[in-house]
């Protein structure tokens, strides 16, 4: 039975009271929280870094995931670990080293993603599939919360989905990033999507009961996807 798991991106939190929030995705049964580093390189804007991935690992045990939008992340990698990150992803623009950094991730027992920009080639996830866990496609272009979804992702995710399965490679998640709210959800997850992340989308109004509108959209999808069948 197919899962598909609901990460709030807390870019879009308040920041002045996390702990707030974070509780509230709890209730609302988010399964993840996505948390994104930018260093004002990689992408324009500056977030945060390993300190505050600290001060949220201790407010909660729902498991953390990284997004590393950094140059030479590989300097990192081991910072973020320390923090308590549970998955880290990479971004392969730029990388020298991308199987050497994804290893190094898994090395220390995490699980490492590859991150793909929505203009870079698919090949990049192609070549790298077998060292990650996960492989996240753009939906944006990266650096700010609050875009609109890019729809060429629901061809890039449906191909990738089915290079996995043919490569028996099935066990790699795909995970969607950028400007899906609970509207557009399920063309996500039926392209192929298994970790959704949403920050504007579930952070406006009563976020825990925007978590559980976001799962029933989901469970509708895999339902009628499966009496399809
Ligand atoms: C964008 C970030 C996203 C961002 C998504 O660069 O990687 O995680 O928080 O925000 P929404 O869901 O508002 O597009
Ligand atoms: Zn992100």
């Amino acid at each position: 039975m197919r899962k598909v798991l609901i990460e709030p991106s807390l870019l879009s939190a308040n920041f002045s009271n996390l702990e707030k929030d974070i509780r509230q995705c709890e209730e609302g049964g988010a399964d993840l929280l996505h948390l994104d580093i930018m260093d004002g390189r990689f992408v324009p804007n500056i977030t945060f870094g390993p300190v505050v991935v600290e001060a949220i690992r201790r407010t909660t045990s729902l498991p953390l995931v990284c997004h590393l939008m950094i140059v030479e992340p590989e300097r990192y990698i081991v910072d973020f670990v320390n923090a308590g990150a549970d998955y880290i992803s990479i971004h392969c623009e730029g990388q020298f080293h991308i199987n050497r950094t994804l290893e190094s991730i898994r090395t220390l027992g995490k699980k490492a993603g590859l991150a793909l920009n929505p203009g870079t080639p698919l090949e990049f996830a192609f070549e790298n599939a077998e060292y990650c866990d996960f492989i996240l496609l753009m939906s944006v272009n990266p650096g700010f919360g609050g875009q609109s979804f890019i729809p060429s992702f629901l061809r890039r995710a449906e191909t990738l989905k089915n290079f996995l399965i043919k490569s028996r490679l099935d066990n790699v998640l795909i995970e969607v990033d950028g400007g899906i709210k609970i509207e557009n959800v399920q063309d996500a997850v039926r392209a192929g999507a298994d970790m959704i992340v949403s920050g504007s989308g579930l952070f406006n109004g009563n976020i825990a009961e925007n978590i559980r509108r976001m799962r029933a959209k989901i469970e509708k999808e895999l339902n009628e996807n499966s009496s399809k069948k």
